[in-house]
């Protein structure tokens, strides 16, 4: 089946998960959008964000999307809920911080997760603990402005060092074997992880883990495309065009004109 399927968050942390979902699944036309006016969703109300994401959802659906990634951890944790509510039938894939994973891997039964404040805050991430941490140590590290710098491209900078050793410190110093990866623009400064954390710490995301999701999911419904796609990935955003192609370019390769979008 050649429909689209759509994914959509703040800005070009979702582009995270749509290169494995591209990996996996090359068959597949993608259309994804960046909400980039509204960027960072992190700190925003969740009312806000479930306007948003709904508006969004609207959009994909009216090009015909067959199935949604929320690659946003904030926007799941906010949102998907009311999503799932008002399209019972769409395939809707959520995102969430891979604790599960991590607190089966932790031999020390301690655990970091960098996130924004909105998915740290959630009811959903607290059910999340309890289901799957409630017996360990759980170091949680709201990262305000990180989404911010990844978003302009300093992946590298001296601010962006200077933030994440900063944020790294409390998991760090508590000893923690495991790092969660609580936001779908965190996988792009893995380099920069890498050469602040030592052997002792294991990294996790949940981007692979979402593709096979998706793929199983389209496969149950007989969703999946069964002919290679001549479509390229189709790429919006509410900000600026060309920033997000510059940001595109830089985090994926990928040269392409961006175009606006506005849903108000
Ligand atoms: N990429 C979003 C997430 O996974 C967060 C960035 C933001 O605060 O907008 O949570």
């Amino acid at each position: 089946m050649q429909a689209p399927i759509g994914i959509f968050d703040s800005g070009v942390g979702g582009l995270s998960v749509l290169a494995e979902v591209q990996a996996l699944l090359p068959n597949e036309r993608l259309i994804y959008i960046a909400d980039s006016h509204y960027l960072p969703y992190g700190d925003k109300p969740n009312a806000l964000v479930i306007e948003r994401s709904v508006k969004l959802t609207e959009y994909l659906l009216a090009q015909q999307a067959k199935a949604v990634i929320v690659a946003c951890n904030t926007a799941t944790a906010a949102a998907a809920g009311h999503l799932r509510e008002c399209w019972p039938e769409l395939p809707i894939i959520g995102l969430e911080p891979a604790v599960k994973p991590a607190a089966s891997y932790s031999k020390q039964g301690k655990i970091g997760v960098l996130a924004t404040q909105g998915t740290l805050s959630s009811q959903r991430f607290a059910s999340l603990l309890a289901r799957y941490a409630s017996t360990l140590e759980v170091v949680s590290q709201p990262c305000i402005g990180l989404a911010d710098q990844i978003e302009r491209g300093l992946l590298m900078s001296s601010e962006t060092r200077a933030l994440v050793e900063r944020y790294l410190q409390p998991i760090q110093q508590a000893g923690c074997d495991a790092l969660v990866l609580g936001c779908t623009h965190y996988p792009f400064i893995k380099p920069l992880l890498e050469e602040l954390l030592d052997d002792s710490i294991k990294v996790f995301d949940t981007g692979p883990a979402i593709a096979r999701q998706l793929r199983s999911v389209l496969f149950q419904r007989g969703l999946l495309a069964d002919q290679p796609s001549s479509h390229f990935p189709a790429f919006y955003t509410t900000g600026w065009p060309a920033q997000f192609e510059q940001v595109l370019y830089l985090l994926l390769n990928i040269r392409t004109a961006v175009q606006p979008l506005s849903l108000e």
